[in-house]
């Protein structure tokens, strides 16, 4: 099947399930987010594997689970598990998903993620809104699209009145955010010293390994993007600490509660 079917039958499998829903709102979750899946009431779940153009996931035994159903009085679809581009070396694990989203019509993307933060006034711990970003790798998943929205205005990506309406929600619900640009880092190893000062010069805040091919879809696709970095460690050589997968979950856990308050209160905040 071609991309194009296969988003066409994924979209239609997807509004079979959905029934009478109809989300406009659409989240990823990254690293240290996945409980926010159990925070969905009225759920119906739609496993990756029941739509072709979702990417098939093998890490950590999750196969990736789409859950539609209401984050207190909003419709959302949550989605549990994106391919990374380290995985396959491709940018575009993710794009069958995000058009099937945007076809079902889902209008605003919040994607969530784990990161290093390269900001000594950022802590583990802590929670940073991503303003702009800058994309290290230089790939993305538009390589060979025809037409002239391949040319994707940047200026916006995460978009200003969403930022805006999510550091109201935060003040309002106590929670400090911090807000800043995320250096997208190809993985799946971590940063060197240099490299990180290499970001620091360039004006990266944190650092991590996903996120920005879904913004470069999500935006050619006609989507809002907000994102939200929950900073699990000080990057390479800030630290004394040695980095590992494990730390960044074990970090990631002990935030995960206010990272969840953050996202409920956000979410109740944001424009209908
Ligand atoms: N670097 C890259 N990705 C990450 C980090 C980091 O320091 N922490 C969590 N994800």
């Amino acid at each position: 099947m071609n991309l194009a079917d296969a988003i066409d039958a994924s979209r239609d499998r997807l509004r079979q399930r959905l029934g009478a829903r109809a989300p406009r709102t659409a989240i990823l979750l990254g690293s240290g987010w996945g409980a926010l899946a159990d925070q969905v009431t009225d759920a119906v779940d739609v496993p990756y594997a029941e739509l072709p153009a979702f990417p098939r996931l093998r890490v950590g035994g999750h196969a990736g689970l789409l859950r539609a159903g209401c984050i207190g009085a909003r419709d959302v679809i949550v989605l549990a598990g994106r391919q990374h581009a380290y995985e396959t070396g491709e940018a575009d694990g993710m794009k069958g998903a995000i058009r099937t989203l945007a076809a079902a019509g889902v209008t605003t993307l919040i994607q969530t993620n784990a990161a290093g933060s390269c900001d000594e006034r950022m802590r583990p711990g802590e929670l940073m809104l991503i303003s702009d970003h800058l994309n290290l790798p230089q790939r993305s998943p538009l390589c060979g699209e025809p037409g002239d929205e391949r040319f994707v205005d940047m200026g916006d990506a995460y978009t200003a009145a969403l930022r805006t309406a999510a550091q109201a929600a935060a003040r309002a619900a106590g929670i400090p955010l911090h807000e800043g640009v995320y250096a997208w880092f190809l993985g799946p190893q971590f940063e060197t010293p240099a490299e990180i000062r290499m970001a620091r010069l360039l004006g990266a805040h944190a650092v991590g390994m996903s996120t920005v091919p879904e913004t470069l879809l999500a935006r050619h696709a006609g989507l809002q993007v907000l994102a939200l970095s929950l900073l699990t460690n000080m990057a390479a050589g800030m630290d004394t600490q040695p980095l590992s997968h494990a730390q960044t979950l074990a970090c990631a856990r002990a935030g995960q509660a206010q990272a969840l308050r953050l996202l409920q209160a956000v979410l109740a905040a944001l424009p209908a």
